[in-house]
């Protein structure tokens, strides 16, 4: 894919749009982690250094089309101004005279941060006549912004057919690579873990994914019904019964690909989901009527490590239990320990999976950590992401 390297952005008006879509401290307001901020950097530096005129766009939150001053991008302006070390003005809003003057008036080098662009209904409604408008601020147009590459939204996806010469981040351009890497032309054996809580929202990718994987995890809550489908009691735990008949046809068609289905073998329950609950692991063919399961076992989680030990890809997708209310966190935290430990080719999609991965001190081991969520689900479902479409469409045409 053409990336920055390939453009000459001297001089010229640069439209960069970014996923700076980041969590914001409920107390003070500040940017709480600021992974998608940092992951965009070398793409803004090579603009800034290039003599371009950085003109950064990136929605917060879901304001739903209207000003919700608690999503301004304000907090971002700032805490981009700490990275760069210097200023980093906010337009008041992404289209208008005000804005078409303050970039009109950027410097060489010079970086404005536009409003939030979902202020604007039009923006998630791909509208042609804001899609021009957002346009006519750049000479060139930039996606880094993989995670809302799987929306076709204006600033995303209509803006490309007004801007004559468009090209991919560094950041996009990554994730693509690692994709390919991992996903699509793996060194294998590859395994895929696949946890979280529902099967209903992973079918597509499950579908997808069986036929290309050598192993396949299942663990998180969905397991659960996986575990029902054939046959094992789970007590009280959360169970898509609607989805009892889609495991088992799941189960069949890994089992005539010859694909390795690990689902636990021993599991943590308690009688609720509660931190610091009463926690007992039990065989699965032992779960007492009045528990839920909400972690897996150390039986299982010897027996993944064991499978991920022959594998030399490995890609991570959703947590193997409640992480996020103790004592159910172990087997999520030593699987990220175990893949910021192990030589195979290491790839983590999910904000789930990624905050795992940060909180067991794996980030900087594994050998890749997906700034996206929803748009990594959508790839490991075989989706042409709308955003990378149009963008390439936009290459083609120069
Ligand atoms: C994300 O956080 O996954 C992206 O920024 C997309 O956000 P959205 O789901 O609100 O479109």
């Amino acid at each position: 894919m053409k990336t920055l390297d390939l453009v000459d952005v001297s001089g010229k008006r640069v439209f960069l749009r970014v996923d700076f879509n980041v969590p914001l401290d409920k107390k003070d307001g500040r940017v709480a982690d600021d992974a998608r901020i940092q992951a965009i950097l070398p793409t803004l530096k090579k603009v800034i250094d290039g003599g371009g005129k950085a003109v950064l766009a990136s929605h917060l939150g879901r304001p739903k089309g209207k000003v919700v001053s608690e999503m301004s991008l304000a907090p971002v302006a700032r805490h981009l101004a700490v990275l760069l070390g210097r200023d980093v003005p906010l337009a008041p809003d992404c289209i208008g005279p005000e804005v078409r003057a303050m970039v009109a008036g950027l410097p060489a080098g010079g970086v404005l941060l536009l409003e939030n662009l979902r202020f604007h209904p039009e923006e998630e409604k791909n509208d042609p006549g804001f899609s021009k408008e957002l346009a006519s601020l750049a000479d060139v147009y930039v996606n880094d912004a993989f995670a809302v590459s799987h929306r076709a939204h204006a600033s995303v996806h209509g803006i490309t057919k007004h801007v004559a010469v468009c090209a991919a981040g560094y950041q996009l351009a990554k994730e693509l690579e690692y994709f390919k890497k991992s996903v699509e032309n793996p060194e294998r054996p590859l395994a895929v873990v696949i946890g979280g809580a529902k099967v209903s929202t992973k079918i597509g990718v499950l579908e997808n994914l069986i036929p290309r994987v050598d192993h396949l995890v299942i663990g998180g809550a969905m397991a659960n019904t996986f575990l029902k489908a054939q046959g094992y009691g789970v007590g009280k735990s959360m169970v898509e019964d609607d989805f009892l008949g889609k495991a088992n046809e799941l189960l069949g068609l890994a089992k005539k690909r010859g694909v390795r289905v690990l689902l636990p073998v021993d599991v943590v329950v308690a009688p609720a989901l509660e931190s610091g609950a009463q926690a007992t692991t039990v065989d699965v063919t032992a779960v007492p009527e009045n528990v839920g399961i909400y972690d897996v076992g150390e039986k299982t989680l010897k027996a993944i490590q064991e499978a991920l030990q022959e594998c030399a890809t490995i890609v991570w997708n959703g947590p193997l239990g409640a992480f996020e209310t103790p004592p159910f966190e172990k087997s999520t935290f030593a699987l990220a320990a175990y893949l910021g430990s192990c030589k195979a080719l290491t790839v983590i999609g999910g904000g789930d999976s990624a905050s795992a991965v940060k909180r067991a001190g794996a980030a900087d081991k594994v050998n890749y950590v997906s700034t996206g969520g929803g748009a990594f689900l959508e790839m490991m479902e075989g989706k042409i992401l709308p955003g990378i479409e149009a963008l390439e469409a936009c290459m083609g045409k120069e």
